[in-house]
Protein backbone atom coordinates (compact mmCIF):
# COMPACT_ATOMS: atom_id res chain seq x y z
CA UNK A 1 0.00 0.00 0.00
CA UNK A 2 1.60 3.14 -1.13
CA UNK A 3 -0.91 5.50 -2.08
CA UNK A 4 -4.71 5.85 -1.06
CA UNK A 5 -7.44 7.96 -2.11
CA UNK A 6 -10.32 9.00 0.55
CA UNK A 7 -13.81 10.03 -1.07
CA UNK A 8 -14.99 12.53 1.40
CA UNK A 9 -11.97 13.59 3.04
CA UNK A 10 -12.84 16.79 4.72
CA UNK A 11 -15.53 15.53 7.23
CA UNK A 12 -14.76 14.48 10.98
CA UNK A 13 -14.18 10.57 9.81
CA UNK A 14 -12.34 11.77 6.53
CA UNK A 15 -9.93 14.18 8.42
CA UNK A 16 -9.03 11.21 11.16
CA UNK A 17 -8.32 8.73 7.89
CA UNK A 18 -6.17 11.52 6.48
CA UNK A 19 -3.97 11.73 9.64
CA UNK A 20 -3.71 7.73 10.24
CA UNK A 21 -2.86 7.14 6.72
CA UNK A 22 0.03 9.98 6.37
CA UNK A 23 1.36 7.90 9.68
CA UNK A 24 1.47 4.99 8.10
CA UNK A 25 3.63 6.93 5.35
CA UNK A 26 1.04 6.28 2.58
CA UNK A 27 0.62 9.01 -0.34
CA UNK A 28 -2.75 10.82 -0.05
CA UNK A 29 -5.17 12.05 -2.46
CA UNK A 30 -8.31 13.66 -0.74
CA UNK A 31 -11.49 14.20 -2.69
CA UNK A 32 -13.52 16.89 -0.69
CA UNK A 33 -16.38 19.56 -2.10
CA UNK A 34 -14.95 22.59 -3.24
CA UNK A 35 -16.51 24.50 -0.50
CA UNK A 36 -14.92 22.31 2.10
CA UNK A 37 -11.00 22.43 0.57
CA UNK A 38 -10.65 24.80 3.25
CA UNK A 39 -11.09 22.06 6.38
CA UNK A 40 -7.89 20.00 5.27
CA UNK A 41 -5.61 23.25 5.53
CA UNK A 42 -4.34 21.32 8.43
CA UNK A 43 -3.13 19.49 5.82
CA UNK A 44 -1.84 21.73 3.07
CA UNK A 45 1.13 20.40 1.39
CA UNK A 46 1.01 16.83 2.65
CA UNK A 47 -1.76 15.63 0.74
CA UNK A 48 -3.14 16.37 -2.84
CA UNK A 49 -6.49 17.41 -3.30
CA UNK A 50 -8.73 16.98 -5.99
CA UNK A 51 -12.15 19.19 -5.14
CA UNK A 52 -15.48 18.19 -6.51
CA UNK A 53 -18.63 16.64 -5.62
CA UNK A 54 -17.81 12.73 -4.55
CA UNK A 55 -20.53 11.18 -7.24
CA UNK A 56 -19.09 13.17 -9.93
CA UNK A 57 -17.68 10.23 -12.18
CA UNK A 58 -14.95 12.44 -14.01
CA UNK A 59 -13.74 13.55 -10.26
CA UNK A 60 -13.49 10.60 -8.93
CA UNK A 61 -12.07 8.76 -11.84
CA UNK A 62 -8.66 11.07 -11.86
CA UNK A 63 -8.73 10.77 -7.73
CA UNK A 64 -8.15 7.28 -7.80
CA UNK A 65 -6.46 7.06 -10.73
CA UNK A 66 -2.86 4.91 -9.69
CA UNK A 67 -4.18 4.19 -6.00
CA UNK A 68 -3.79 1.35 -3.98
CA UNK A 69 -6.22 1.46 -1.85
CA UNK A 70 -9.65 3.73 -1.41
CA UNK A 71 -11.27 5.24 1.52
CA UNK A 72 -14.89 6.29 0.99
CA UNK A 73 -17.16 7.60 3.14
CA UNK A 74 -20.33 6.67 2.06
CA UNK A 75 -23.18 9.31 2.66
CA UNK A 76 -26.51 9.61 1.56
CA UNK A 77 -26.58 13.08 0.98
CA UNK A 78 -30.05 14.47 -0.57
CA UNK A 79 -31.87 12.61 -3.20
CA UNK A 80 -29.50 12.47 -6.09
CA UNK A 81 -28.45 9.32 -5.51
CA UNK A 82 -25.47 10.10 -3.74
CA UNK A 83 -24.31 7.06 -2.27
CA UNK A 84 -24.81 5.14 -4.86
CA UNK A 85 -23.46 7.48 -7.30
CA UNK A 86 -20.08 7.60 -5.69
CA UNK A 87 -19.92 4.02 -4.60
CA UNK A 88 -20.45 3.02 -8.27
CA UNK A 89 -17.82 5.43 -9.34
CA UNK A 90 -15.38 3.97 -7.12
CA UNK A 91 -16.28 0.08 -8.24
CA UNK A 92 -15.73 1.51 -11.78
CA UNK A 93 -12.53 3.21 -11.90
CA UNK A 94 -10.49 1.99 -8.78
CA UNK A 95 -7.29 0.66 -10.31
CA UNK A 96 -7.99 -3.42 -11.00
CA UNK A 97 -6.72 -4.81 -7.37
CA UNK A 98 -7.02 -2.31 -5.71
CA UNK A 99 -8.84 -2.72 -1.88
CA UNK A 100 -12.07 -0.49 -1.38
CA UNK A 101 -13.54 0.46 1.86
CA UNK A 102 -16.65 2.08 2.46
CA UNK A 103 -17.86 3.18 5.89
CA UNK A 104 -21.41 3.31 6.84
CA UNK A 105 -23.84 2.27 9.98
CA UNK A 106 -25.43 -0.50 11.61
CA UNK A 107 -28.43 -0.53 9.93
CA UNK A 108 -26.94 -1.67 6.45
CA UNK A 109 -27.59 -5.41 6.68
CA UNK A 110 -25.68 -7.67 4.36
CA UNK A 111 -27.45 -10.96 4.60
CA UNK A 112 -30.58 -9.56 6.67
CA UNK A 113 -28.75 -11.60 9.87
CA UNK A 114 -28.44 -8.93 12.14
CA UNK A 115 -30.58 -8.49 14.98
CA UNK A 116 -31.18 -5.04 15.95
CA UNK A 117 -32.77 -3.37 18.83
CA UNK A 118 -36.06 -1.95 18.73
CA UNK A 119 -34.66 1.16 19.28
CA UNK A 120 -32.23 1.33 16.47
CA UNK A 121 -35.14 0.18 14.37
CA UNK A 122 -37.10 3.19 15.32
CA UNK A 123 -34.59 5.07 14.96
CA UNK A 124 -33.53 4.52 11.25
CA UNK A 125 -37.46 4.59 10.73
CA UNK A 126 -38.37 7.77 12.18
CA UNK A 127 -35.14 9.71 10.86
CA UNK A 128 -35.82 7.79 7.42
CA UNK A 129 -38.78 9.17 6.93
CA UNK A 130 -38.54 12.42 8.05
CA UNK A 131 -35.00 12.99 6.59
CA UNK A 132 -36.76 12.12 3.13
CA UNK A 133 -39.58 13.81 3.70
CA UNK A 134 -37.48 17.25 3.65
CA UNK A 135 -35.16 15.77 1.06
CA UNK A 136 -32.33 15.82 2.99
CA UNK A 137 -30.63 12.39 3.49
CA UNK A 138 -31.77 9.55 1.52
CA UNK A 139 -31.04 6.68 4.01
CA UNK A 140 -32.32 3.91 0.65
CA UNK A 141 -29.48 5.16 -1.13
CA UNK A 142 -26.89 3.90 1.52
CA UNK A 143 -28.85 0.65 1.01
CA UNK A 144 -28.57 0.99 -2.81
CA UNK A 145 -25.01 1.50 -2.43
CA UNK A 146 -24.05 -0.95 -0.06
CA UNK A 147 -26.21 -3.56 -2.05
CA UNK A 148 -23.96 -2.54 -5.50
CA UNK A 149 -21.16 -2.99 -3.30
CA UNK A 150 -21.61 -6.49 -1.70
CA UNK A 151 -22.55 -7.67 -5.65
CA UNK A 152 -19.46 -6.94 -7.15
CA UNK A 153 -16.27 -9.14 -7.58
CA UNK A 154 -13.78 -6.25 -6.08
CA UNK A 155 -11.67 -6.75 -2.90
CA UNK A 156 -14.01 -4.31 -0.75
CA UNK A 157 -14.76 -4.30 2.68
CA UNK A 158 -17.73 -2.34 4.41
CA UNK A 159 -17.21 -0.93 7.59
CA UNK A 160 -20.17 -0.35 9.56
CA UNK A 161 -19.79 1.60 12.40
CA UNK A 162 -21.61 2.08 15.80
CA UNK A 163 -22.89 5.08 17.68
CA UNK A 164 -19.74 7.25 17.79
CA UNK A 165 -18.20 9.61 20.25
CA UNK A 166 -15.35 12.06 20.02
CA UNK A 167 -12.32 11.08 22.15
CA UNK A 168 -8.59 9.90 21.93
CA UNK A 169 -7.47 6.57 19.99
CA UNK A 170 -8.23 3.57 22.82
CA UNK A 171 -7.04 1.20 19.49
CA UNK A 172 -8.16 -0.61 16.75
CA UNK A 173 -12.00 -1.52 17.52
CA UNK A 174 -13.09 -5.03 17.87
CA UNK A 175 -16.20 -6.73 15.18
CA UNK A 176 -18.44 -8.87 14.24
CA UNK A 177 -20.25 -10.18 11.35
CA UNK A 178 -23.53 -9.12 12.83
CA UNK A 179 -25.50 -6.99 14.68
CA UNK A 180 -27.11 -8.30 17.58
CA UNK A 181 -23.69 -10.46 18.57
CA UNK A 182 -23.26 -9.46 22.47
CA UNK A 183 -19.35 -8.06 21.48
CA UNK A 184 -21.13 -5.12 20.28
CA UNK A 185 -23.36 -4.61 22.58
CA UNK A 186 -22.36 -1.34 24.10
CA UNK A 187 -23.08 0.27 20.69
CA UNK A 188 -20.12 2.88 21.11
CA UNK A 189 -17.27 3.73 18.74
CA UNK A 190 -14.14 6.47 19.46
CA UNK A 191 -15.02 8.31 15.77
CA UNK A 192 -10.77 8.07 15.61
CA UNK A 193 -10.73 4.33 15.98
CA UNK A 194 -13.65 3.47 13.56
CA UNK A 195 -11.01 5.86 11.01
CA UNK A 196 -8.03 3.70 12.09
CA UNK A 197 -10.34 0.32 11.57
CA UNK A 198 -11.12 1.72 7.75
CA UNK A 199 -6.75 2.51 7.35
CA UNK A 200 -5.68 -0.64 8.79
CA UNK A 201 -8.41 -2.83 7.18
CA UNK A 202 -6.35 -1.39 3.70
CA UNK A 203 -3.65 -4.15 4.68
CA UNK A 204 -6.31 -6.57 6.12
CA UNK A 205 -6.80 -9.58 3.78
CA UNK A 206 -9.37 -11.38 5.99
CA UNK A 207 -11.57 -8.20 6.09
CA UNK A 208 -12.14 -8.76 1.91
CA UNK A 209 -15.75 -9.11 1.28
CA UNK A 210 -16.47 -8.69 4.63
CA UNK A 211 -19.12 -6.06 6.62
CA UNK A 212 -17.55 -5.95 9.36
CA UNK A 213 -19.86 -4.31 12.35
CA UNK A 214 -17.20 -2.74 14.67
CA UNK A 215 -17.33 -1.64 18.48
CA UNK A 216 -14.86 0.27 20.14
CA UNK A 217 -12.32 -2.49 22.09
CA UNK A 218 -12.52 -0.45 25.63
CA UNK A 219 -16.21 -0.55 25.27
CA UNK A 220 -17.50 -2.84 28.27
CA UNK A 221 -19.27 -5.41 25.68
CA UNK A 222 -15.99 -5.72 24.25
CA UNK A 223 -14.17 -6.41 26.87
CA UNK A 224 -16.77 -8.60 28.14
CA UNK A 225 -17.02 -10.44 25.49
CA UNK A 226 -13.69 -10.31 23.09
CA UNK A 227 -12.31 -13.79 22.13
CA UNK A 228 -15.24 -15.24 22.74
CA UNK A 229 -16.61 -17.42 19.69
N1 LIG B 1 -22.44 10.02 12.84
C1 LIG B 1 -22.64 8.85 13.38
O1 LIG B 1 -23.05 8.72 14.52
C2 LIG B 1 -22.35 7.59 12.57
C3 LIG B 1 -22.61 6.36 13.14
C4 LIG B 1 -22.29 5.21 12.43
C5 LIG B 1 -21.73 5.31 11.18
N2 LIG B 1 -21.52 6.53 10.61
C6 LIG B 1 -20.94 6.58 9.26
O2 LIG B 1 -19.77 7.39 9.31
C7 LIG B 1 -19.62 8.07 8.07
C8 LIG B 1 -19.51 9.58 8.28
O3 LIG B 1 -19.76 9.86 9.58
P1 LIG B 1 -19.44 11.23 10.30
O4 LIG B 1 -20.60 11.46 11.22
O5 LIG B 1 -18.10 11.14 10.95
O6 LIG B 1 -19.52 12.31 9.22
P2 LIG B 1 -18.35 13.16 8.57
O7 LIG B 1 -17.05 12.49 8.76
O8 LIG B 1 -18.55 14.54 9.01
O9 LIG B 1 -18.68 13.04 7.04
C9 LIG B 1 -19.70 13.71 6.44
C10 LIG B 1 -19.36 13.78 4.97
O10 LIG B 1 -20.50 14.25 4.28
C11 LIG B 1 -20.15 15.37 3.48
N3 LIG B 1 -21.30 16.28 3.40
C12 LIG B 1 -21.86 17.00 4.37
N4 LIG B 1 -22.93 17.68 3.89
C13 LIG B 1 -23.02 17.36 2.58
C14 LIG B 1 -23.92 17.72 1.53
N5 LIG B 1 -24.95 18.52 1.73
N6 LIG B 1 -23.69 17.19 0.31
C15 LIG B 1 -22.66 16.35 0.08
N7 LIG B 1 -21.80 15.97 1.03
C16 LIG B 1 -21.98 16.47 2.26
C17 LIG B 1 -18.99 15.99 4.21
O11 LIG B 1 -18.29 16.77 3.30
P3 LIG B 1 -17.98 18.32 3.57
O12 LIG B 1 -16.74 18.34 4.41
O13 LIG B 1 -17.78 18.82 2.21
O14 LIG B 1 -19.16 18.93 4.28
C18 LIG B 1 -18.24 14.74 4.66
O15 LIG B 1 -17.44 14.22 3.62
C19 LIG B 1 -20.82 7.69 7.22
O16 LIG B 1 -20.46 6.63 6.38
C20 LIG B 1 -21.84 7.23 8.25
O17 LIG B 1 -22.76 6.28 7.69
C21 LIG B 1 -21.80 7.66 11.29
Amino acid sequence: MHKVCIVGASGKLGRYMIQHALDRGYDVVGVCREQSVGKLDGFRGRITIVPGATNDRAVIRKAVAGCDGVLTVLVPWGMQRYASGTAQAVLDYAEPGARLIFSCGWHITRDGRDVYSWKLRLLVRVFGFLARLFRVVDLNDQVEASRRIFASDRSWTVVRGSDLEEGDSQGLPVWSRHVGDPVLASNLTRRIDFALFMVAALEDEALIREAPAIVGCRAPSALAHAGSP
